[in-house]
């Protein structure tokens, strides 16, 4: 039921303070200031290296994981899309942690890479938004997200719920590895609490988003840039645009565009730059002036003082709520949702049912 929703993509969009808010709840115990896995045998202390795999927007919130992993558990990571992972033969030394993420549990590639690591001896944790999956079903550390049935085609709700999960994950390896004070756990909690509160701060923009949606409607190729956790952020923007208003869009990490997509920039190609204001700003910042000189029309995602430092001579700004970096991905994936959605229906395209996908891909 749509309720009073246009879309279900914009219900999924809406309901995402209330269904991040319900997983955490399961991982985090607020008062203790401790992040906890709900299954009986999570010790993670000997996880040497994990292997993380999944497709599309799940992938992109394996990327996001990745850095965190590594910064707060300093443990190397590698990553891989399902539907190459098995063909190159990757090395998965005994004992390590296979992640699987996955809103279906049913991705026909990524439950065959699945399968694949439990074959090579990989412990296997699955983030999974459908407990009685094939996926849920096959993990040894099942660990779900709380986002309810996702019915819109394009994912929303269960990216940033997955995003919850990982972060939560990432802190308990870096406490089983010894890593994480108990100071820096409860920090983490701190910040992941705050998450909920700061999604609703992102929607209260949406109007703004949707009277600029028509900018981008008009483009035919739009381009996405980020640094750090906001290069998946970028790289999720420009999916969600692509399968819903079928404008052509990319993803680029903001220092690559020298190295050949800053060919492309003109005046009729938008550039969305994902900032939040923080140690990456200024880097990401010089690389949108780069792209600027050269008659490019910026649209700005980032808080109020990175707005305020480098928003003019933006076609557009978007200002979010000022969070904490372990928070940003969570909460920029807002915008990015938003103004996808509004160029879609500023496009009159099928926003729930769009051309040629399929909410489950079955077939390798
Ligand atoms: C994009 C989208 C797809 C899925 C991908 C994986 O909006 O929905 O890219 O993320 O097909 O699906 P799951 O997560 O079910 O394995």
């Amino acid at each position: 039921d749509r309720g009073n929703y246009r879309h279900f993509m914009q219900k999924e969009i809406y309901e995402q303070p209330v269904v991040v808010a319900q997983t955490l709840r399961s991982y985090l115990q607020r008062l203790e200031g401790r992040v906890t896995l709900p299954i009986p045998e999570s010790d993670l202390s000997d996880v040497r290296r994990v292997t993380v795999v999944a497709c599309g927007t799940s992938f992109y919130a394996g990327m996001v994981a990745r850095y965190w992993f590594e910064q707060f558990a300093r443990v190397p990571v590698d990553i891989d899309v399902a539907s190459e992972f098995r063909y190159r033969q990757p090395v998965m030394e005994p004992g390590g942690l296979a992640l699987f993420i996955s809103q279906s549990g049913e991705t026909a590639d990524t439950l065959a890479a699945l399968r694949h690591a439990r074959a090579e001896g990989q412990r296997i944790a699955v983030v999974c938004n459908v407990p009685t999956s094939s996926m849920a079903r096959e993990a040894d550390i099942l660990l779900p997200t709380h986002a309810g049935p996702e019915i819109g085609v394009a994912s929303t709700k269960a990216f940033t719920c997955q995003l919850a999960v990982l972060a939560a994950l990432a802190a308990n390896l870096a406490r089983a590895k010894g890593k994480l004070s108990e100071a820096a756990e409860r920090e983490i909690v701190r910040h992941l609490s705050e998450a909920p509160a700061a999604i609703n701060g992102a929607l209260a923009y949406d109007e703004a988003i949707e009277a600029m949606a028509g900018t981008v409607a008009s483009a035919r190729d739009v381009l996405y840039l980020g640094r750090g956790t906001d290069y998946p952020l970028a790289l999720e923007g420009a999916l969600k645009l692509k399968e819903i208003s079928y404008i052509h869009a990319e993803g680029y990490a903001a220092g690559e565009m020298k190295h050949g997509p800053i060919a492309l920039i003109d005046d009729a190609v938008p550039v969305i730059v994902i900032a939040p204001s923080g140690p990456l700003f200024e880097k990401t910042v010089s690389n949108m002036q780069e792209v600027r000189a050269r008659g490019g029309r910026v649209i700005l995602i980032s808080d109020y003082d990175g707005v305020a430092a480098a928003g003019e001579g933006c076609i557009a700004t978007i200002t979010m709520p000022k969070v904490h970096p372990l928070i940003a991905p969570i909460v920029y994936a807002v915008p990015v949702q938003l103004l996808a959605y509004h160029v879609a229906v500023a496009k009159g395209t099928d926003v729930d049912q769009p051309r040629n996908l399929a909410k489950s891909v079955t077939v390798e």
